[in-house]
């Protein structure tokens, strides 16, 4: 038999991916660099349906159908060049190979290059949902060719996860780099929502006096209204959960420096380079970075902070309700960011990304998954050249109603001297966009004084110089 898709790289990302297309009822080539793995995928999961076992590369890219569709599921870098430098030779005019690894965008546009001189689609994909999306359907993100996208597309859309609606949660992103991309914004986002909820569960626990168990208790509640979403169900879960050894609560046996592998990283270098304010996202990893400096925290433990002053029990519940809607209203910002992002690096590459699309593949089996994202879906169906997901009517009206309880809780978390870098960068982006006037004037001010850098002025066109160590008169620049 020859297999209609091939699966190289079987950890447990690959193995689950071949076998959820097996389990729609394609038959799979496997590979693995050390065949013991192939073999016992076979023997475990063999009867869930056709998979073609494959020793060699030879042996692997012989068994699949033309044009050939191998899927690359190996560590991203140069674990992903070896593997290419394998199989290239071994392909012909046509052939896809599709690289569903957390790629760097820029890899996948450089290798998009070479394969495409070759006459092979490279197709860069963002898979999304973890070891459970990948068995069960996650959210596929995939660049490359509309070629290629043809044949690989209905395949994709197979196995991805559907909407509540019934889409299936998967889009041709758009060319090159553009899937890889929007991954990379995906988990930028992630990092962002998951350090808001991080914020929020630390409000309740110092300000508020909240368990982890009563904390998990308004979680639950929350997962019931418009935060409605898979990080803030698992949050809950965490949150509730005991440690076995200790009686106490897991979250309170955990060290509190939480790691990462850098997807969320890249998204805000990108940010930079291409001059979009992601401050959300840049504060949920710096956050991260901050937690892992054991030797720092420890040396500044007796820093000065203010006297706390609990919340008694009637002003609580209120205090949670004012928590919620920061969440809600921080949330929109960073979504705001990443879409931000995303649309100027689709101006950047020439991508041409549809952002209600990408909205619309974000509403299941990804990690972001949430009730909100067919909010967003509509705000771009409504209008495509939305300049921003705050110009959005319905988000403007959320956040008006959400502001003032916003605002309060960040004076309670400044007053009781807990933490919020998410919460409040997300309010400063807001307040500096919706600003008549930002005191960057003054720092063009201050930018032509040292260096004659130069300004503009309101009132008349052209770039003007004050020579400050002169007569301060104005000359044109
Ligand atoms: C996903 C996740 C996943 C990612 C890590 C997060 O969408 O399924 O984003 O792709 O690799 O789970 O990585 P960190 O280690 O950086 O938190």
């Amino acid at each position: 038999t020859s297999a209609q898709i091939g699966v190289t790289g079987l950890a447990v990302m690959g193995r689950n991916l071949a076998r959820n297309f097996a389990r729609n009822g394609f038959s799979v080539a496997v590979h693995n660099r050390t065949a013991a793995k192939t073999r016992a995928l076979v023997e475990e999961f063999g009867h869930e349906g056709t998979f073609v076992a494959a020793e060699s590369a030879e042996e692997f890219v012989a068994a699949l159908e033309r044009p050939r569709r191998l899927v690359v599921m190996v560590k991203a870098g140069e674990p992903t060049d070896a593997v290419i430098r394998e199989f290239a030779p071994l392909l012909e005019p046509g052939d896809m190979i599709i690289d569903g690894g957390n790629a760097h965008f820029a890899d996948t546009r450089r290798r998009e290059k070479e394969l495409r001189e070759q006459g092979i689609h490279f197709v860069g994909t963002g898979v999304s949902g973890g070891e459970e999306g990948a068995l069960n359907g996650p959210s596929i993100m995939p660049g490359g060719s509309v070629e290629s996208y043809a044949t690989l597309g209905p395949m994709l859309e197979k196995i991805s996860a559907k909407a509540a609606d019934g889409t299936p949660c998967v889009t041709h992103c758009g060319p090159d780099g553009a899937g890889h991309f929007v991954k990379m914004v995906h988990n930028g986002i992630e990092y962002a929502d998951m350090q808001l909820i991080a914020e929020a569960y630390h409000l309740l626990r110092e300000v508020a006096g909240y368990s982890p168990a009563e904390i998990a208790d308004i979680f639950r509640t929350w997962n019931r209204g418009r935060l409605d979403s898979y990080l803030i169900e698992i949050t809950a879960e965490v949150l509730s959960h005991v440690d076995a050894a200790t009686g106490k609560p897991f979250v309170d046996v955990v060290q509190d420096r939480a790691e990462q592998k850098g997807t969320g990283r890249w998204t805000v270098q990108i940010a930079l380079d291409l001059g979009v304010p992601v401050s959300g996202i840049a504060e949920a990893v710096f956050a991260r970075s901050l937690s892992g400096h054991t030797a720092l925290r420890e040396a500044s433990r007796d820093l000065a902070g203010p006297t706390a002053q609990p919340l008694g029990e009637a002003e609580k519940a209120a205090f949670a309700d004012q928590v919620e809607q920061a969440l809600y209203a921080s949330k929109i910002v960073s979504y705001t960011q990443g879409f931000h992002e995303i649309q100027a690096g689709s101006e950047e590459y020439g991508w041409d990304i549809d952002l209600g699309a990408v909205a619309a593949i974000w509403r299941g089996g990804c990690i972001i998954r949430a009730a909100f994202l067919d909010r967003i879906r509509a705000a771009y169906d409504a209008r495509a050249d939305l300049p921003s997901l705050l110009s959005d009517k319905g988000f403007a009206e959320e956040i008006a109603t959400a502001q003032d309880d916003w605002r309060a809780v960040l004076v309670a978390a400044t007053q009781q001297g807990v933490p919020t870098p998410g919460f409040s960068a997300a309010l400063a982006y807001y307040d500096a966009l919706r600003a008549e006037r930002l005191p960057a004037a003054l720092t063009q001010g201050q930018r032509d004084f040292f260096g004659a850098h130069t300004y503009r002025r309101t009132d008349r066109e052209g770039s003007f110089h004050t020579l400050w160590g002169g007569d301060r008169s104005e000359v044109e620049a």
